[in-house]
């Protein structure tokens, strides 16, 4: 599905609105996070950090489990926005979870400067385990 120019400012400004809802205390770094489902319509997230650190969940899950809660399936695009100046490439983690949905999905991340970082969901997570690998061939 190709994706136009009005939807990729649309995710863009969504990623940098929900950073600056990041809840953030212990890190102080900032994301924000926005997806494109097939429906065409765009759900965001922000990092979400806790006293107990590991309890943490980035921007790019929390914009994902919050399509999903909408009854969303499947993500088109994602775009990841950090207020530095290189663009931040999603945590391996998130690669899985964005590949859940989405085996083409094509993750851009942009930031506050000029960079940007743009590829389909293989190429960051090569040779990748799906829910293809548990279509019943394996019983
Ligand atoms: N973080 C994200 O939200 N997304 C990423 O792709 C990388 C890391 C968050 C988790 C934590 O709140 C902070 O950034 C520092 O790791």
């Amino acid at each position: 599905m190709p994706i136009d120019d009005a939807s990729w400012s649309e995710l863009e400004i969504a990623a940098r609105e929900a950073s600056e809802r990041a809840y953030c205390p212990y890190s102080r770094f900032r994301v924000g996070a926005a997806v494109l489902t097939d429906d065409g319509s765009i759900w965001s997230g922000c990092n979400v950090e806790n006293a107990s650190y590991g309890l943490t969940i980035c921007a790019e899950r929390n914009a994902i489990f919050h399509a999903v809660a909408a009854g969303k399936r499947v993500v088109i695009a994602i775009v990841v926005f950090t207020p530095t100046d290189r663009p931040t490439a999603p945590c391996g983690a998130c690669r899985q979870v964005i590949f859940e949905f989405g085996a083409a999905t094509i993750v851009r991340s942009i930031c506050r400067g000029r960079e940007r970082l743009e590829e389909p969901i293989r190429v960051l997570l090569p040779e990748a385990f799906g829910p293809s690998n548990l279509d019943g061939s394996f019983q």
